[in-house]
C-alpha cells in the first residue's frame, strides 16, 4: 500500500516544464500518494513532446489534468470539488479549456465519469498515459476520449520524468506498480492492477541522471516495494512460469537496493511502501550494512487485532508483525518505524481497538498515518461486510490512536537529544529564514542555524532541543556523505 504525500502538496499545480517552441498550456495537479505525483511527472514529460508547457494558472490553460485518488471517499469528494472549480473557470473565463481525469478515480469510474461530470472530456487510467497523444487528438476533434486498460507490463521505464516542483534534492523513482495483496478494504488492486516490476537497468539509469543533475536523495517507490522482482518482465504472479535462466538471474528488492547503495555511495536511499508479509530479512541486512540506506521503514499494520487482520485479508498475525519488529530492532538498532492504521473496520470491537493501542505501545512507532474506515465500492469488505461501527465510535477510536501516536512520537524525538545526527538540507525552515530544514536518516525533520551551509549539503547536527515532531540543533560540520 501506498503512503500518501504531504498534505500541503496535495492539489498543488505542478510548475514548470518549458520547451522552446511549445505553445499550448497544461495545468496539472495531483492528489493521493507519491506514486500519483511521480506519474504526473511522466505525464508532463509525454505532453512536453505534444507541444505543451506547464502553467500554474488555471485561467490560461488549454488542458487541465487532475491526477486522482480513490483510497477514501473523502479523496474522491475533493476531486469532485475541483471539477466544480474547473467548471466555473471554464464558464466564466476560459471556454476553450479541456479537462482530463487521470489516476485511480479514472480507473474506478471509467465511462461513468463522462456521464456524471459534464466538464470531463477525457478519462485516462494509470497504465494508459502513453496513449495520451491519441486521446488528445480525439478531444481536440471534439469527441470525449477514454482509455482505462490496465497492463501486465507497463512500468513507464523508458520515459524520463520531468521533475516538476522539485527542490533539486529529493526525487521519487518508481520501481514497481500495482498490488496483488487484495486487502479487503482496499481499492488499489482494482485501480492499479497486478504487480509488475521495472527493469533494474532503467532504474539505475534514472538514478544516474538524477545524480548528474545534483539530486542527493532518492525514494524508491511502489505500492509494495518488498515484492519487487525482475525476471525479464511480466506480472509477479507469473514468476512460476519463468524459465530456469530467468529464475536464476532474477533481481529481488534487497538486491536492487544493494545495487543502488553500491553504485551511488553518496546518494541517500529511502523506499516506500513495505508490506509486513513481503519484507524479507535480507532487506534489513542491506539497510544495516549501507550508511546511505536510511534507517527508516514505513510498515503499515492497519490493526493490532489478529481477528481483524484476518478479516482484512492481511497475510500476517499480530504476533508475526511483532516478531518482524523485533527483528528490525535487532538488526538495525535505532531504526524508525512508521505505521498506517485504520479504525472502525467492520466488526471491530473495543477489545480489537485495545489490541491496536497495545501494539502501538509495543512497537513505539515514530510516526503514523491514521484513518477512519471508509467503505470503497467493489472491494470485498464492501460486498461481504456491513460498515457497522458507528461513526462516533470510529472517530473516538481514531482520536485515541492519534493521541497515543503523538505521545510516542514525542518520546521518540526526545531520544535524539544530545546526539549528533546526519541531516540532508532540503529547504529553509518554515518558521525561520535564519534556519535550514532537512531530515535525518530516521526521517525526523531537523532544523538548525544556516551558517554557511546550503541546500543539498550533508551536515552533522548536534541536537539540543526538540518538539513532538522536530529536532532543533546546531551544525558541527559536514558528514562523510558530503561531496565537495
Ligand atoms: N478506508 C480507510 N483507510 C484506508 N486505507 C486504504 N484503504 C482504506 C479505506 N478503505 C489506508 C490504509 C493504507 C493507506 C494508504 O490508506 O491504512 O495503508
Ligand atoms: Fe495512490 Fe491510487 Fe492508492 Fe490513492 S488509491 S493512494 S492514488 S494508489
Amino acid at each position: 500500500m501506498e503512503k500518501e504525500i504531504d498534505e500541503k502538496r496535495q492539489g498543488t499545480s505542478l510548475v514548470l516544464q518549458e520547451k522552446e517552441g511549445n505553445t499550448k498550456k497544461l495545468f496539472i495537479e495531483s492528489y493521493g500518494c507519491a506514486m500519483n505525483f511521480s506519474d504526473s511527472e511522466i505525464v508532463a514529460s509525454i505532453l512536453t513532446e505534444q507541444g505543451y508547457n506547464t502553467t500554474q494558472k488555471l485561467e490560461e490553460a488549454d488542458l487541465v489534468l487532475v491526477n486522482t485518488c480513490s483510497i477514501r471517499d473523502k479523496a474522491e469528494q475533493t476531486v469532485r470539488k475541483r471539477l466544480e472549480k474547473y467548471n466555473a473557470v471554464k464558464r466564466s473565463i476560459n471556454p476553450g479549456m479541456k479537462v482530463g481525469v487521470l489516476g485511480c478515480m479514472a480507473e474506478r469510474l471509467k465511462s461513468q465519469f463522462l456521464e456524471e461530470e459534464k466538464i470531463v472530456d477525457m478519462v485516462v487510467g494509470p497504465d494508459a498515459y502513453k496513449d495520451l497523444p491519441n486521446l488528445l487528438k480525439e478531444v481536440e476533434e471534439g469527441r470525449d476520449a477514454i482509455n482505462v486498460i490496465l497492463s501486465k507490463d507497463e512500468t513507464y521505464g523508458d520515459i524520463s520524468p520531468v521533475r516538476l516542483q522539485s527542490n533539486g534534492i529529493n526525487a521519487f523513482v518508481s520501481i514497481t506498480r500495482g498490488c496483488d495483496n487484495m486487502c479487503t478494504f482496499c481499492v488499489v488492486p482494482f485501480t492499479r492492477g497486478r504487480e509488475r516490476s521495472r527493469e533494474p537497468q532503467s532504474i539505475i539509469e534514472e538514478i544516474q541522471d538524477l545524480w548528474n543533475r545534483g539530486f542527493k536523495e532518492v525514494c524508491l517507490l511502489g505500492q509494495n516495494v518488498d515484492s519487487y522482482l525482475w525476471y525479464g518482465g511480466g506480472l509477479k504472479k507469473d514468476f512460476d512460469k519463468a524459465s530456469e535462466i530467468q529464475k536464476a538471474t532474477a533481481v529481488d528488492f534487497s538486491q536492487l537496493l544493494e545495487m543502488c547503495a553500491v553504485q551511488f555511495p553518496k546518494m541517500r536511499f529511502r523506499f516506500s511502501t513495505s508490506n509486513p508479509q513481503d519484507m524479507h530479512e535480507e532487506v534489513l541486512h542491506v539497510i544495516a550494512k549501507y550508511h546511505n540506506v536510511c534507517n527508516y521503514i514505513h510498515l503499515p499494520v492497519q490493526s493490532g487485532s489478529t481477528r481483524i487482520l484476518k478479516e482484512m485479508n492481511r497475510q500476517h498475525t499480530r504476533e508475526e508483525y511483532m516478531e518482524l519488529v523485533d527483528k528490525i530492532k535487532r538488526i538495525i538498532p535505532g531504526c524508525s518505524i512508521s505505521q498506517d492504521i485504520i479504525t472502525g473496520f467492520p466488526t471491530e470491537t473495543e477489545e480489537d481497538h485495545q489490541d491496536t493501542l497495545s501494539l502501538m505501545e509495543y512497537v513505539e512507532y515514530d510516526f503514523g498515518y491514521m484513518f477512519a474506515y471508509s467503505e470503497r465500492p467493489g472491494t470485498l469488505a464492501a460486498r461481504k461486510m456491513e460498515d457497522d461501527v458507528p461513526e462516533a465510535d470510529k472517530m473516538r477510536r481514531l482520536q485515541e490512536i492519534v493521541d497515543l501516536q503523538q505521545k510516542l512520537s514525542a518520546q521518540r524525538t526526545a531520544r535524539f537529544l544530545n546526539q549528533t545526527v546526519e541531516v540532508l538540507i532540503e529547504k529553509e525552515s518554515k518558521k525561520s529564514d535564519a534556519h535550514w530544514s532537512g531530515r535525518n536518516s530516521e526521517n525526523v525533520v531537523t532544523v538548525f542555524p544556516k551558517e554557511n551551509y546550503k541546500p543539498g549539503d550533508f551536515v552533522l547536527v548536534k541536537v539540543t532541543d526538540c518538539t513532538t515532531a522536530t529536532l532543533i540543533g546546531e551544525a558541527v560540520g559536514y558528514s562523510e556523505m558530503q561531496v565537495n
